[in-house]
């Protein structure tokens, strides 16, 4: 297995907000992560980046467990529900720029590896934009850039489709797609299911802390109507998405 995550616990002020938490990814998934609010996703996707500390657990990727914080600083890229957090260039490619710079590559990498996230991403003509008037879409796009940049081996969104209109929604949908074809191991906190379920290959719901039901995504339609995801009516799996 790519990613495993074994028995990681977080207790924040004598709370037990994650408990005993275990679950597997592979390599090129999109792992759902849902539930309702309070339910720890965000903690839990923090955990795994390395910016909450859980008193036990393992992160095994690759075969190699992940014990210092800076190791998974390094192999999780996280995406926040606000992108302003994510966003720190004056510019486009500067805001792409400053991940990879920051890990020490060459001048030649850090521009070659702007061309590259500008031309994936389709934001060539914003280059010299400054990010605050972008598109509710291409924000999250640039934020994914930034991150993508950095080389990360799993890809955590936060809620990636929270306060997008219709057409930046699809954007993303389409930008999750293309990181899965392309190899990438995602994980997607989110309830709005009915946007890209069809597009997941796991599902995990969290309640109080701790995973309440798992599986393959296609199998967890009943079981995510159950814990009150929004799913519409009689829709099969592969109708699960805005894409059509
Ligand atoms: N730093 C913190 N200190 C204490 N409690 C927290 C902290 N962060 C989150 N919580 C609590 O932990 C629970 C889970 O939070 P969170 O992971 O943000 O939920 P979700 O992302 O599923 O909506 C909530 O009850 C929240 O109030
Ligand atoms: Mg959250």
């Amino acid at each position: 297995m790519f990613l495993s995550v074994e028995g990681l616990s977080l207790t924040i002020d004598g709370k037990k907000l994650l408990d005993s938490i275990s679950f597997s990814a592979e390599k090129g998934t999109i792992t759902l992560l849902s539930g309702l609010n309070g339910a720890g996703k965000s903690l839990l996707i923090r955990s795994l980046k390395g910016l909450e500390n859980p008193e036990s657990g393992k992160i095994i990727l690759s075969g190699r467990e992940l014990t210092k914080r800076k190791e998974r600083m390094k192999a999780f890229a996280l995406v926040f529900q606000d992108t302003a957090l994510g966003i720190v260039g004056s510019t486009v490619e500067k805001d792409i720029a400053f991940g990879p710079q920051n890990l020490g590559r060459s001048h030649d990498e850090v521009a070659e590896t702007v061309d590259e996230q500008l031309a994936f991403f389709s934001l060539e003509e914003k280059r010299k934009t400054r990010p605050a008037v972008l598109s509710g879409g291409e924000k999250r796009k640039l934020a994914i850039a930034g991150v993508i940049a950095m080389q990360p081996e799993v890809i955590l969104l936060d809620e990636p489709f929270a306060n997008l209109d219709y057409p930046s929604t699809l954007t993303v949908i389409r930008t999750l797609i293309k990181l899965k074809e392309t190899g990438h191991t995602i994980i997607v906190v989110s309830h709005e299911a009915e946007k890209f379920l069809a597009h997941t290959d796991m599902t995990i719901i969290l309640e109080k802390g701790r995973i309440k039901a798992s599986g393959r995504s296609r199998d967890m339609i009943r079981t995510l109507k159950d814990n009150n995801v929004y799913l519409p009516a009689d829709a099969s799996f592969e109708e699960l998405t805005w894409l059509r």
